[in-house]
């Protein structure tokens, strides 16, 4: 089994590239971002929890998100495999994520780190807020924010998964069937 952590600050192409390596390697591609907003479009009493912290670029509390993923991981048990895209995002939720895959006997494989320039980041985030209609899009504020969040609280997993070996980072710069072919090399070494 393949557990792959698609690891990344906002707009590294997190959700993009886990479209190439489903197609490459069978996986199920859970995103808590789009859990997320499928709860708020459902208005759900989480989704109302969730919407109010998205739209400031905060995290939401790490018991929602977790719950989300153990439910994925339930419903899937025959999985080949999954790539995980926004999650962990805190220490507390990658402790977490070893608990459910320990209990069947899956471990996270490897986790691969998009590295991007900073302003590459806020430019394709403002860029997609033109068509998208996110809310976390719309302004460089927030979408700097999210940037700062992600490195005070996201970042430090880095050095959860390095000492077991399971840190890779990508160049995430450039054209996104470049960047593909980066992580499809890494990943096939697992
Ligand atoms: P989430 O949905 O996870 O958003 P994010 O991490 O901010 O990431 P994005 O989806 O914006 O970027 P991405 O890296 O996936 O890049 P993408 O491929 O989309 O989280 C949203 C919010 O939900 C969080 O702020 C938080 O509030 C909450 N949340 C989610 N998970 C949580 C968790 N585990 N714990 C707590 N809270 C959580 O690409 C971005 C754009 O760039 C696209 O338009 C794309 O077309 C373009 N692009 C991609 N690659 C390239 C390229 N190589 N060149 C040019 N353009 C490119």
């Amino acid at each position: 089994m393949l557990n792959l952590v698609l690891f990344g600050p906002p707009g590294a192409g997190k959700g993009t590239q886990a479209e190439y390596l489903i197609e490459s390697f069978g996986l199920i591609h859970l995103s808590t971002g789009d859990l997320l907003r499928s709860e708020i479009a459902a208005q759900t009493e989480l989704g109302n929890e969730a919407k109010r912290l998205m739209d400031k670029g905060e995290l939401v509390p790490d018991e929602m998100v977790i719950g989300m993923i153990k439910g994925k991981l339930d419903a899937n048990k025959d999985a080949k495999g999954f790539i995980f895209d926004g999650f962990p995002r805190t220490v507390d939720q990658a402790k977490a994520l070893d608990v459910l895959l320990n209990e069947n006997g899956t471990p996270v494989s490897g986790m691969l780190c998009l590295q991007v320039e900073k302003q590459e980041l806020i430019n394709r985030l403002l860029s997609r807020g033109k068509i998208s209609g996110r809310s976390d899009d719309q302004n460089q504020s927030i979408i700097e924010n999210r940037i700062a969040v992600y490195s005070e609280k996201t970042l430090p997993l880095i050095n959860y998964y390095e000492p077991q070996g399971k840190h890779f980072d990508v160049d995430g710069m450039g054209p996104i069937e470049d960047i593909a072919g980066r992580l499809k090399k890494v990943v096939e070494k697992l």
